[in-house]
């Protein structure tokens, strides 16, 4: 950690929805870097369904900006992350995977083995619910990217705002049921500090062992 870096406490706290952003590059070790942490983030089984895209060209972000209603951070921004996600991108890795888990000494055998045998069926068994399962991965990617880039100064946006369908086709994905976009995210430079619109009182939110009767 840098000087200047945030710590993740600081980032989490400082994070804000950026709606207008700086058109400046962003210095391209800082992006890979980025990459690299975003990529520590954990998946159920990690089976590691994300799919990430980088929006970069004047033409891809002008199609981008248009599947998400005009919404202009993508086209102000230098980099805008696709979140995609493979449902079923674990058949195609999963001996790697295993492979990579036993050989750093993380996993024994015997699990990895375990994993293999049950895995797929549990996957199967999920039917519908695989695309949400999916989806939580991405979603823990993003926010692991959006906090990372907030310790290094940088701005970002969650985004639902768009049309799934013209999504998938800007990134080159066809339609099937297997594939799916978790979230838009613009990265870049804020032209102004944005403000805290604020959150619920955790008293509203946050309860022990239960959640007492009408206060959902
Ligand atoms: C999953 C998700 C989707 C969002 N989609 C959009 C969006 O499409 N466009 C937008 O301008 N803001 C979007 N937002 C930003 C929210 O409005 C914002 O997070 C919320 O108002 C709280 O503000 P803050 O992020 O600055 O704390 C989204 C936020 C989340 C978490």
């Amino acid at each position: 950690m840098t000087k200047s870096e945030l710590t993740a406490a600081e980032a989490i706290r400082s994070r804000r929805s950026i709606k207008s952003f700086k058109t400046d590059p962003i210095p391209e070790p800082v992006l890979q870097e980025l990459v690299e942490l975003m990529r520590e983030a954990p998946s159920s089984w990690n089976f590691q369904p994300t799919r990430v895209v980088l929006i970069r060209s004047k033409e891809q972000k002008e199609a981008l900006a248009a599947a998400a209603w005009g919404q202009k951070q993508i086209l102000q921004a230098p980099v805008t992350f696709v979140f995609a996600v493979a449902i079923r991108g674990w058949e195609k890795h999963i001996d790697s995977i295993l492979k990579t888990g036993v050989d750093r000494g993380a996993w024994p055998q015997n699990f990895a083995d375990w994993i293999r045998a049950n895995a797929p069926g549990f996957q199967e068994g999920l039917g519908e619910k695989q695309r949400e399962y999916a989806m939580k991965d991405a979603m823990i990617m993003a926010t692991t990217l959006a906090i990372a880039a907030e310790s290094k100064g940088l701005g970002t946006c969650y985004m639902n705002g768009w049309d799934e369908k013209k999504v998938m086709e800007i990134i080159g994905l066809q339609q099937d049921k297997n594939y799916g976009i978790a979230l838009v995210l613009p990265l870049g430079y804020s032209t102004q500090p944005a403000k805290n619109p604020g959150r619920l009182e955790s008293s509203k939110f946050v309860f022990t062992d239960k959640i007492p009767a009408g206060q959902i």
